[in-house]
């Protein structure tokens, strides 16, 4: 481990001279760098005002549309802005025609926010596929539930309960084989394992800088296949959808020819900063870099506490893991409240502790964890 560079990385986040922090897939750590942005967005707005949107805000949401599209493995055409994950899935669920299709297929390991853009609709039913170790979704299982009356699979691809990584192709091939579009939410891996609509084969994909990316809430990134944009004729939408947008002209409506046709509103422009911030760094270490890194401390997580008689909720195979340990416990809220009190940040699931660190964790950090929880266990 090279642990000099990591040692640089590190000083960017200064949560971590006050905790120790294992909460990323919550919401990833605050870097300097994102503060700087964002006091660089203070003094434009004091220094410019409205005219700071066109002299340099919209050149912000070009940047950050570049840098999206290149981690995610989509072109500046292929990204929109979101004001959330729940957001960007209504707006696409809503350009789907159900009349010959009236199925959705999620998992029942997938964040509630998936299933739901559907269960509320009544033309829809939505179909759950079953987990049969209560960590991960056989392929089968997928196969079995998708047919012609498929119009979408929708699913994760990291459970946010679990950690455990699905495989996207594999998935979009049972997608296109039924012809159902294949929506991927990537919130629990953009940032901390490989993500690519193209090379995955992935049409819809779902991002955002909340968690593993550092940007902060209040914006996600809907990417679209180019082959599909046009296709897809939202239902739900807004004036940064139009094609005309400065024109504003009421008599008229046409959507924008490329993915912005996919988005509603003014976006969170703090966020767009604080996210670009973020973005800097991930791109300067590269995900490759980031997904070793997390698999070091991960595993040794997973050996040491397994060593102290932990067990755990996870993929039995070790590259379907990811950075999110569900540890299991008696009383998980316990045993964070101890955690917090020894200056240690993880969270609750039912069940279990769930930790999550990220490649400015140290391997001290993971060790101190395994003692804590042990302690609190014994004591
Ligand atoms: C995998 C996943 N999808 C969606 C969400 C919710 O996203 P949003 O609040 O942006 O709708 C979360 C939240 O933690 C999540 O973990």
């Amino acid at each position: 481990m090279d642990t000099t560079h990591w040692t640089h990385w590190r000083s960017q986040f200064p949560i971590l001279e006050r905790a120790n922090y294992l909460n990323s897939c919550s919401l990833g750590a605050l870097s300097r760098r994102s503060v700087e942005r964002l006091s660089r967005f203070q003094e434009d707005w004091h220094t410019h005002g409205a005219s700071a949107w066109y002299e340099i805000w919209l050149g912000r949401l070009a940047e950050l549309r570049g840098r999206v599209g290149g981690l995610l493995g989509a072109g500046d055409d292929e990204v929109a802005f979101s004001a959330s994950v729940s957001a960007a899935l209504s707006v696409i669920g809503s350009a789907i025609d159900y009349r010959h299709r009236p199925r959705v297929v999620c998992a029942e390991l997938d964040f509630p926010t998936i299933g739901y853009q559907w269960m509320a609709r009544p033309d829809v039913e939505v179909v759950l596929v079953p987990s049969d170790d209560g960590a991960t979704i056989d392929l089968d299982r997928w196969a079995d539930a998708v047919d012609e009356r498929t119009a979408a699979m929708a699913t994760s691809h990291v459970f946010f309960t679990t950690g455990a990584t699905q495989d996207l192709k594999s998935l979009a091939g049972i997608a296109r084989r039924a012809g159902a579009l294949f929506i991927v939410d990537a919130y629990q891996s953009a940032g901390q394992l490989p993500v690519d609509l193209r090379g995955d084969d992935v049409d819809v994909l779902i991002a955002g800088p909340l968690k593993w990316l550092l940007g902060g809430p209040g914006l996600a990134y809907t990417t679209v296949r180019r082959e599909l944009v046009t296709e897809l004729r939202p239902t739900i939408t807004g004036w940064f959808g139009a094609a005309d947008q400065f024109d504003f002209d009421i008599t008229r409506h046409q959507f924008k020819d490329d993915a912005r046709r996919f988005e509603l509103g003014t976006p969170a422009l703090p966020t767009v900063h604080t996210a670009l911030g973020g973005q800097e760094i991930i791109d300067e270490i590269g995900v490759a870099a980031i997904r070793q890194r997390n698999q070091e401390l991960t595993e040794r997580l997973i050996e040491r506490a397994g060593d102290a008689g932990f067990r755990f909720r996870m993929a039995p195979d070790p590259e379907a893991r990811s950075a999110i340990v569900m540890i299991a416990a008696a009383d998980p809220g316990d045993a964070v409240r101890h955690l917090g009190q020894a200056g240690i940040i993880v969270d609750a699931r039912p069940g279990h502790v769930r930790v999550s660190p990220h490649f400015y964790n140290t391997s001290a950090e993971i060790d101190q964890v395994v003692d804590e929880l042990a302690r609190w266990r014994d004591g």
